[in-house]
C-alpha cells in the first residue's frame, strides 16, 4: 500500500503525513518460539504487538491518528491497546467476516489473529506472555458489522457478553447506512466517545479484496465499505485506524493490485476532510463543533 502511493494519496488529502518506516522490530529476537497450548508463534506476536501497542499509544497521546497497515489481525491487541492506553472510553469498531474472538481454550486453530478482541476483553483464561495485554475494553463499547464466519464457541462467546455485532445479514436486511447509525447509537450514543476503527479487509467480499488469508464469500460491496468509513469520518471522532490482513503474497498480480488499491481507497475514505474538527477539552474530552 505503501509502495502504491498510500501516503501521497492522504497528504493529497490536505494530512501533514508521517511514515514511520516499515517496522522491523529488530528489539523482537525470538529464536525459539514452540506454541504454548496450541497457540503459534505466542512469544513474536506478544512481543510485536507489545511494541505496536506503545508505538500507537505515543502518537495517540500527541493528538497525532495513527494509521496502522497489516499484516495479521493480532496486531489489533497492539493498536487497540495503544488507542485505550490514551483515551479509556475509546469505542471500538470492527469490521471483519470473523468476530477474532476466539479464547485459548476456545480456538481451534491456535491462530492468535483469531484472539484478539478476547484478549482486550480480559475473557478466558490468562496467558502468562501476554500479561502486558490491559483488560480496558468495555464489551459495550465494542461493535462489529460484517460478520458471516463465526466459530459456534465464539457465537456463544459473543451472547454470554451481550455484544453487539451486525451481521452480512443485518447489512441485508437494514442497508449499511441504517446499520453504521445503529452501530454508533451503541457504541457512542452521544457521539463524543473516540472511535478506533478496525478493518479487516476480508469483510469485503472476495470478489473486491481477494488477497487475503481467510476470504469468506458473501462479504461488503466496495461501496459499503466504503460507507462505513466515510460515516465514520464523518463523526470527526476517529483516533485510530487499522487496515489489516491485506496480504500482497496471497493470489495473483491483477488481485493483489486489487486488493492493495482497495486498501488504499478505504483508507482515504476514513481520513475524509471531517477528521479535522476534533478538539479535545483540558479533560481531554472530545468536543464536538
Ligand atoms: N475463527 C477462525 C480462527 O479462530 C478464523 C479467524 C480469522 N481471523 C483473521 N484475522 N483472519 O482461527
Ligand atoms: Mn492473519
Ligand atoms: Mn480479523
Ligand atoms: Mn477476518
Amino acid at each position: 500500500m505503501v509502495e502504491a502511493g498510500l501516503i501521497e494519496q492522504i497528504t493529497e488529502l490536505g494530512w501533514k503525513v508521517t511514515f514511520d518506516g516499515h517496522h522491523q522490530f529488530d528489539a523482537v529476537d525470538v529464536k525459539n518460539d514452540p506454541p504454548i497450548g496450541i497457540l503459534k508463534n505466542p512469544r513474536l506476536v506478544s512481543r510485536v504487538t507489545q511494541a505496536v501497542a506503545q508505538a500507537v499509544g505515543d502518537q495517540v497521546r500527541k493528538g497525532v491518528l495513527p494509521v496502522t497497515l497489516g499484516g495479521d489481525h493480532s496486531l489489533a491487541m497492539g493498536t487497540i491497546s495503544g488507542s485505550l492506553s490514551v483515551h479509556p472510553e475509546t469505542c471500538v469498531i470492527w469490521v471483519d467476516a470473523h468476530a477474532d474472538i476466539n479464547t485459548a481454550e476456545s480456538t481451534g486453530s491456535g491462530n492468535i489473529h483469531g484472539m484478539p478482541v478476547s484478549f482486550l476483553l480480559g475473557i478466558g483464561s490468562k496467558i502468562e506472555e501476554f500479561s502486558w495485554v490491559k483488560p480496558l475494553l468495555k464489551a459495550d463499547r465494542l461493535v462489529y458489522i460484517g460478520l458471516r464466519d463465526v466459530d459456534a464457541a465464539e457465537k456463544r462467546i459473543l451472547r454470554e457478553n451481550n455484544i453487539k455485532a451486525f451481521s452480512m445479514h443485518e447489512v441485508d436486511k437494514y442497508g449499511i447506512g441504517k446499520v453504521v447509525e445503529m452501530a454508533l447509537d451503541h457504541v457512542n450514543p452521544n457521539r463524543d466517545r473516540p472511535i478506533h476503527l478496525s478493518f479487516d479487509v476480508d469483510a469485503l467480499d472476495p470478489s473486491v479484496a481477494p488477497s487475503t488469508g481467510t476470504p469468506v464469500r458473501g462479504g461488503l460491496t466496495f461501496r459499503e465499505g466504503h460507507y462505513i468509513c466515510e460515516a465514520i469520518s464523518e463523526t470527526g471522532l476517529l483516533v485510530a485506524l487499522d487496515l489489516m490482513e491485506v496480504n500482497p503474497s496471497l493470489a495473483d498480480d491483477d488481485s493483489v493490485r486489487q486488493t492493495v488499491q482497495v486498501g488504499c481507497s478505504l483508507v482515504r475514505s476514513a481520513l475524509g476532510v471531517f477528521v479535522y474538527l476534533v478538539r479535545r477539552d483540558n479533560n481531554n474530552q472530545c468536543i464536538i463543533p
